[in-house]
């Protein structure tokens, strides 16, 4: 037999998954080594997260088998996967958002008594933190945790239940730089550790500051592996889709209009239900007009939320103003906001923008079925909305079979480009993207900022929220920057670098509780 340790942690051959007649993942071969960090990537919809859901016993594969430490395995469950050593972060985290943190992870299946679970789990979760700086923060509630701080979680979780084999399904997307920057770290200090890592991830910086190795899908399949050291990004952009990308545009001069969204002296308590509680937005003034793109440069958490919310009517304003296409916005509510010419790109695809369970079509045409042309005096024609999502579905170049699929079953960026149909294809006044791009492959990504860029050549006003300030820069033609619930400054394009916009981010004084 094969030493230990040449045998690598974990070896696809010839995996092969079918939904239907559609092949998701074709014959994949892929090793995974003790110590190592493993970039696995491809275009949206390639197979990356079905291939890892095989790994975790998600799925069945069809053809070809999993060993791992040389032995044949075949999870019926993730419970029995990770009872084995392997576990996965999810792109959608999989935490009960009522329980505390540590309930979350002392939660386990029915059969396993839970009562001295607790006691043991914090103990574990203690040694953890001692071990690889995780901390958790054991009685707070997990809906009170960012998204940063519930990933952390979800990675305690795994490592509380001994997983060797770390799998990371676009871990960053949701973070701000210096929380992916910690989550780095993290990752090769548990490689160092001889945890193997998987890491699928769009953005190319990722990989090269922390992969090994890498592997590329495309349509399933695996087209190019190797050391990271011995490819280049051009390289690799070239295995995910066949060719070289298109060169962004430049963006051209557009001269701002009437204002669109103007807000004026906004406060906003931290706690909704408390208008006693410290303030999450303060004295907010800001202004987006037709033909401009404002962007919002901030770290996570400094009161972004609470501004879209605000605006859009699901939060209540303590003091402040806010108009829309010239008019007070006063009573407002999303559904108001919509019919006054505002679309959102929100944060959180799954809580608010899709309804998994719902058709393709239905998701995408939600905005317009009750009105012509796809509705005649309240009765929906279904043909036409399913017509005009095939349309959608075709310029957005979002990949399914049919536009009768549940969404949930498309592949996370896919998810995302339906949600980008739909509210463009409205051409609203006002749109407000928040971290539009999150979870696109690159050619995706290059897609979502023509969009942005075209709808501002049309004559609409974009408010732009991102904590990648590279993207704020590429596209804002005005930068303001939040922290700690203000705008600490707002800078024009010309005038923007990263020092100067970091330096606003970074000179804010935490704002005074009163
Ligand atoms: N349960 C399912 N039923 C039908 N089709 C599915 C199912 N799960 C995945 N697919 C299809 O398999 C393909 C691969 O999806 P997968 O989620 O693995 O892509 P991905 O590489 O992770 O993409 P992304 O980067 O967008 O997350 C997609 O076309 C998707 O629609
Ligand atoms: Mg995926």
């Amino acid at each position: 037999m094969a030493n230990r340790a040449q045998t690598p942690a974990l070896r696809l051959s010839g995996v092969t998954k079918r939904f239907g007649a559609f092949t998701a993942n074709e014959r994949v071969d892929l090793d995974i080594n003790r110590g190592e960090i493993h970039a696995l990537l491809g275009e949206n919809g390639a197979g990356k997260t079905t291939l890892m859901r095989i790994v975790t016993g998600l799925y069945q594969p069809d053809e070809g088998e999993v060993r791992m430490d040389g032995e044949t395995i075949r999870f019926r469950k993730p419970e029995h996967a990770l009872r084995a050593g392997i576990g996965m972060v999810h792109q959608h985290f999989t935490l009960v958002p009522t329980l505390t943190e540590l309930q979350n992870l002392a939660m386990r299946p029915a059969r396993i008594p839970w009562s001295n679970a607790t006691a043991d789990v914090r103990r574990r979760s203690e040694e953890i933190a001692a071990t690889t700086g995780l901390r958790i923060n054991p009685d707070r509630m997990v809906a009170d945790a960012s998204i940063g701080e519930r990933q952390r979680l979800e990675i305690v979780k795994l490592l509380c239940r001994g997983a060797r084999i770390l799998i990371f399904d676009e871990p960053s997307a949701a973070l701000s730089p210096g929380e992916w920057d910690e989550l780095a770290a993290l990752m090769r200090r548990l490689a160092a550790e001889g945890h193997a890592i998987v890491l699928i991830s769009h953005k190319l910086t990722e990989v090269f500051a922390v992969a090994d190795r890498y592997t590329v899908l495309r349509a399933g399949a695996v087209v190019g592996t190797g050391l990271v050291t011995e490819v280049t990004p051009d390289e690799l952009v070239t295995m995910m889709v066949g060719g070289p990308v298109m060169e962004r545009p430049a963006r051209a001069h557009v001269n701002p209009g009437r204002p669109v969204l103007t807000v004026r002296g906004l406060g906003v308590a931290r706690d909704p239900l408390d208008p006693k509680s410290p303030p999450a937005l303060s004295g907010i003034d800001l202004q987006v007009r037709a033909g401009e793109i404002l962007g919002i440069a901030g770290v996570a958490g400094s009161g972004q939320n609470e501004l879209v919310e605000a605006v859009m009517g699901i939060r209540p304003a303590l003091r402040g103003r806010i108009e829309l296409d010239g008019k007070p916005f006063e009573d407002r509510t999303p559904r108001r906001f919509y019919q006054s010419g505002g679309a959102l790109i929100p944060e959180d695809r799954h809580h608010v923008a899709i309804v998994s369970g719902m058709t393709l079509w239905e998701n995408i045409t939600m905005r317009a079925l009750r009105r012509p042309p796809l509705s005649r005096r309240g009765i929906l024609n279904p043909s036409a909305a399913r017509g005009e999502a095939r349309r959608l579905m075709a310029e957005f170049d979002i990949r399914a079979d049919t536009e009768k699929i549940p969404i949930g079953r498309l592949s996370g960026g896919n998810q995302q480009k339906a949600v980008l149909a739909r509210e463009f294809s409205g051409h609203p006044a006002l749109l407000i993207a928040v971290q539009p791009v999150r979870g696109l492959d690159v050619r995706a990504t290059d897609f979502v900022y023509r969009q942005l860029s075209e709808h501002r050549a049309r004559g609409g006003a974009i408010l732009l929220i991102s904590m990648d300030l590279d993207e704020i820069l590429a596209l804002s033609d005005r930068i303001a920057v939040l922290a700690h619930g203000r705008i600490q400054g707002v800078v024009e394009a010309e005038d923007a670098t990263r020092t100067r916009i970091g330096a606003l981010m970074t000179s804010a004084e935490e704002a005074p509780c009163s």
